[in-house]
């Protein structure tokens, strides 16, 4: 298994690149299976979750090329299951449901995979597709679904905010007879990328960003070209290198307003942040963060995938400080590998508590998920010491060019 080698003590500074959303180019590429048209995506990161979805596209027969700008033709597309070996790969597998229903009126699929912070169900996936008409039964961990005509357009209350079933119901809704009305529904800036993507497309889709999404469905979609937004995720996770090395990043081509609540709490550690329409830069002017109080939310809230960054900057800095997490009940698997690093952290259920320490040191530590892999790599930026962080393989799923991206800010990261 590939190893890093990370050389600590470090102030991370400088200018660094974000890349597109994985998070909204991974249900985009599947939503292309909705037409037959050819469709041109930019700013799609090269990770290998989105590897593995181009080749499931692949598999199910569309045409695919992957330079700068990712093409995908559509028309051939004439298989309604992909492998078993592919759609356990990755969480956002389950997205190819809807659209093959809409395509061929049946679909035969597997339990996704996805990162291991929880359970990771699709009861709610299944039970709104159910609700909009589609048949489906469950064997094993076979999924295999029908449905007669068209979805069925309907009002749909969600018992729980799930950014996946939110964007199962609009991709069942697009093509569907009627109008759907997606109630209590997720509000993540990557499901707004997609309603914008599925109307350059010919569809119908307005309140993507709120609680209630209305999909008036249409009889077909066309073709066009789209460009994916950058990685907030990414960008909080470079900010917080800034917070936890003393250091001052400037992040370029990024959203500042799609990371509100994480900027706030980033001033309220002590960094002097300032923005611009694309671009957010964090000055820690050589100081230790403030410790500080967080609780995860559904978007706007403070987003669950910067838990893990955020612990590490708790661990390192003035005070003690707590964070709570209420989306996924399994995301504190890095807790034990802080504190093999010297931190000093107590979990109470859905919460961590964190008390102050001077500083970390080199440890060898074990990956769980991707966001904690690249919290374990900022651990080793700055503990004294070599640190070797194992089981990398999930960095890669979700970050584009991570190590390199970080030695260009002045860490020393290598791979054995
Ligand atoms: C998406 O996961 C993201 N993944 C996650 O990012 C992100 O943390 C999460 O949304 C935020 O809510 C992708 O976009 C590929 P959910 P998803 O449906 O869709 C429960 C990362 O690091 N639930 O919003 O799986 C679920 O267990 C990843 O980039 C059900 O109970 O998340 C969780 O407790 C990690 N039944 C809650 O809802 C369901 O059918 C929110 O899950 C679906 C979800």
């Amino acid at each position: 298994m590939t190893k890093l080698y990370v050389t600590g003590n470090k102030n991370l500074n400088g200018h660094v690149i974000i890349s597109g959303s994985k998070n909204a180019a991974l249900p985009i590429i599947f939503m292309s299976i909705l037409t037959d048209k050819a469709i041109s995506i930019k700013n799609v990161p090269d990770l290998k979750d989105i590897n593995i979805a181009l080749r499931i596209l692949i598999c199910l027969g569309a045409r695919v090329t992957f330079e700068k700008v990712l093409y995908i033709d559509p028309s051939l597309i004439n298989n309604f299951s992909a492998p078993y070996h592919l759609i356990k790969e990755i969480r956002a597998s389950i997205w190819i449901l809807a659209p093959l229903l809409t395509r061929f009126g049946k679909a035969k699929i597997f339990f996704p995979g996805g990162c291991n912070i929880g359970a990771r169900p699709i009861d709610l996936h299944i039970k709104y597709l159910t609700q909009l008409g589609a048949k489906i039964t469950i064997k094993n961990d076979c999924i295999t679904a029908s449905i007669k005509g068209r979805f069925k357009g309907q009002y749909v209350l969600m018992e729980k905010i799930s950014v996946g079933a939110t964007i199962t119901l609009i991709s069942a809704a697009v093509l569907a007879e009627g109008l759907t009305i997606i109630d209590n529904a997720a509000q993540e800036p990557e499901i707004v990328d997609i309603a914008k993507f599925l109307n350059n497309l010919g569809a119908n889709i307005t309140g993507a960003g709120s609680n209630k999404i209305y999909v008036l469905g249409v009889s077909q979609l066309k073709g066009n070209e789209h460009k994916i937004i950058p990685d907030r995720i990414e960008t909080g996770t470079f900010l917080v290198a800034a917070a936890i090395s003393k250091g001052c990043i400037i992040c370029h081509k990024t959203q500042p307003q799609h990371l509100e609540k994480v900027l706030i709490k980033l001033n309220e550690s002590g960094a002097k942040i300032s923005t611009g329409k694309n671009w957010i830069k964090l000055d820690m002017r050589e100081t230790r963060p403030q410790s500080l109080n967080i609780c995860t939310k559904p978007y706007p809230g403070f987003p669950t995938d910067m838990q893990a960054q955020f612990a590490l900057l708790n661990v390192v800095a003035k005070g003690n400080g707590s964070i709570t997490e209420t989306i996924f009940e399994s995301r504190f698997h890095y807790v034990t590998e802080l504190i093999k690093m010297g931190a000093r952290i107590k979990i109470q259920n859905s919460t961590i508590q964190c008390y102050e320490i001077q500083s970390l040191s080199c440890a060898q530590v074990f990956c769980s998920d991707l966001r904690a892999s690249a919290t374990l790599i900022l651990a080793g930026c700055i503990a004294s010491g070599i640190t070797i962080v194992d089981k990398i393989d999930y960095l890669i799923r979700g970050y584009e060019s991570f190590t390199k991206k970080l030695n260009q800010l002045g860490a020393d990261i290598k791979m054995m």
